[in-house]
């Protein structure tokens, strides 16, 4: 019914949040899961939580900033079970600051996570997808994708380059049958706040979501809602907030 059963799900950042969240929704449909992230030890966590419920999962140790690593993922997800349907770009971080922190090292992991993490995880999975003539590549945005408030330069900026990256991604896959999309939420319950390393800015991030963010199970509907359309329907982006969210 749902158009997930046997689906092989590749997902980076699996190891919390949205990534873990989603790999065990997706699973008790009948999906399988592919696990990525650098926390070896969670990741095998959950995989053995899901194979000792009776589902399919492999955990494979990756850091997305890492081409080969990522390259190595998906294979791996190939290699086991012979084809992958989705690649679920998720991993990232939100370290907000101001600009006049100066919090270079900051902005370089930002960078190289949420926008050269999902671009390797296209290198990774396009020959595939190819060859198969099918796929969905799904990246997470955010909210801050599609709208800039004072100390989220750099996180908004990978966030837009990731919708700008999967619209470029979809124009061009046409004759492969891929299909693209990007999920962008608002404030969600999850360790993000803790990639915030400025104090004072970590503070307010974390009193924010405390009282504003919304239940992780909404990015992994959202997530099922994209998977489980038919092939001939390729939607392409969802945008969703807590409702008491206003910007
Ligand atoms: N929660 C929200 O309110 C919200 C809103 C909009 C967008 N998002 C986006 O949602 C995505 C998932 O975040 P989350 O909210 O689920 O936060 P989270 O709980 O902090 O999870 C982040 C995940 O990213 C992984 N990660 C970080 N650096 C990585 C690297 N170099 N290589 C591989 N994995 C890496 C982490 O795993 P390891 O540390 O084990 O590697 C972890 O599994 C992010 O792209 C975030 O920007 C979240």
């Amino acid at each position: 019914m749902e158009n997930v059963k046997g689906k092989v799900v590749v997902i980076t950042g699996a190891s919390s949040g949205f990534g873990k969240i989603t790999a065990e929704y997706l699973s008790e449909r009948g999906a399988i899961v592919v696990l990525g992230a650098r926390r070896t030890e969670k990741i095998d966590a959950i995989a053995k939580k899901i194979n000792d419920k009776g589902g399919k999962a492999l955990a494979i140790t990756t850091d997305v900033t890492d081409a080969k690593q990522v390259k190595n993922l998906v294979d791996s997800a190939v290699k086991a079970y012979g084809k992958i349907d989705v690649l679920l770009n998720n991993a990232g971080l939100m370290p907000l600051s101001p600009l006049e922190y100066l919090k270079i090292e900051d902005w370089d992991r930002c960078i190289d996570v949420n926008i050269k993490g999902v671009l390797y995880g296209i290198a990774a999975a396009l020959p595939h997808m190819k060859k198969q003539k099918s796929g969905q590549i799904i990246s997470v945005s955010s909210v801050a994708g599609h709208t800039i408030s004072p100390g989220g330069a750099v996180y908004s900026a990978t966030k837009y380059s990731v919708r700008v990256i999967s619209e470029a991604l979809r124009q061009e896959v046409k004759p492969y049958n891929i299909r693209t999309a990007v999920i962008s939420p608002g404030a969600v319950a999850t360790n993000l706040p803790e990639s915030v390393t400025a104090d004072d800015i970590a503070k307010g991030i974390k009193q924010y979501y405390a009282e504003n963010a919304i239940s992780a199970d909404s990015f992994a509907r959202a997530a099922l809602y994209i998977i489980s359309q038919p092939e001939d329907v390729d939607v392409n982006e969802v945008l969703f907030r807590p409702t008491k969210q206003q910007l």
